[in-house]
């Protein structure tokens, strides 16, 4: 017989046993398509298998043009570089079956790329999508891959300590403390940065101020500590490209109606990845 996507999810997650309630911690069990924890609190499956773990206040500011267009580009290959050195980074720490949380992971573009990558190189990992976009979530969730993705706050994990080997934050704000807690005690947090050449043509086109991850850095700095700084540079062909390059950052939101022609024919693409415990 063949199994419903829900079903698949379900299996999946029931197989992982890492979910547990983000409003009281408690255990879940499965009742027909819903999630029900100890204290009774309930959550849906949706018909992609996701489940919304905030409810009706989870932050909309992403519409589905913005998502979309990012997910063209990075189908493109925009962050690719980014995304190879992520899998390096787990393929080499040896870890087998590895389970890996992306904390932000927008339209999910990044952890089905990944999730390719790490099978290429016969690692078997589980891999674990949260967004506090419901829509980037309804989209991710569009995968046939054994990917789970549930719309969830990063400030408030739907998951029990201790539960995770590597938790990916990629241009996304981190909540440390909660980041610590999910992972495994020798878990590592990949934590992706932009820098002040990233997307600059983009900057100077609208004549936006230079960048400066400085104040990142130092947050990050004062909450774990760095195993390694990793930078990559690359330069994005956008050719034919410019509508979706305008609408895919959040910088250029309410500034780029009717300026298609600002466009550049080529980004920079540059951003540190750090390694964190
Ligand atoms: C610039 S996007 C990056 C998305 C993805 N990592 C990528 O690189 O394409 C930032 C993401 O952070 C998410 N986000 C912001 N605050 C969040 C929170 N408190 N919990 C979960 N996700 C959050 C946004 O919804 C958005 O998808
Ligand atoms: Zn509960």
């Amino acid at each position: 017989m063949m199994l419903t996507k829900i079903e698949r999810r379900i299996g999946s997650l029931m197989e992982l046993g890492i979910l547990e309630c983000p409003k009281c911690r408690g255990i879940f069990s499965v009742e027909g398509r819903s999630l029900k924890c100890q204290s009774g609190h309930t959550y849906d499956f949706s018909k992609k298998g996701t489940v919304n773990f905030v409810l009706g206040y989870g932050e909309e500011n992403y519409s589905r043009e913005m998502l979309e267009a990012r997910r063209k580009l990075m189908r493109l290959g925009l962050f690719r570089g980014i995304l190879d050195s992520i899998a390096a980074a787990v393929i080499e720490s040896g870890i087998p079956d590895p389970v890996i949380l992306d904390a932000g992971c927008g339209e999910g573009t990044g952890l089905e790329y990944l999730y390719g990558k790490l099978e290429e190189n016969g690692v078997r990992a589980r891999l674990v999508g949260i967004d506090i976009s419901s829509g980037g979530i309804m989209i991710a969730g569009r995968t046939e891959k054994d990917i789970l993705f549930f719309v969830a706050d990063l400030g408030s994990l739907p998951f029990g300590d201790r539960s995770f080997d590597f938790v990916i934050n990629m241009f996304t704000p981190a909540s440390y403390r909660e980041f610590r807690r999910v992972l495994k005690p020798h878990g590592k947090v990949l934590k992706v940065v932009p820098e002040r050449e990233h997307l600059i043509e983009l900057r100077n086109a609208f004549g936006l101020k230079e960048y400066s991850n400085e104040d990142i850095v130092a947050h990050m700095a004062e909450n774990m500590s760095v195993v390694r700084r990793e930078k990559t540079m690359s330069v994005f062909d956008a050719e034919g490209h410019g509508e979706e390059l305008l609408l895919m950052t959040p910088m250029l939101w309410g500034k780029t109606e009717g300026k298609s022609a600002l466009a550049p024919g080529s980004v920079t693409v540059s951003s540190s990845l750090f390694v964190l415990e």
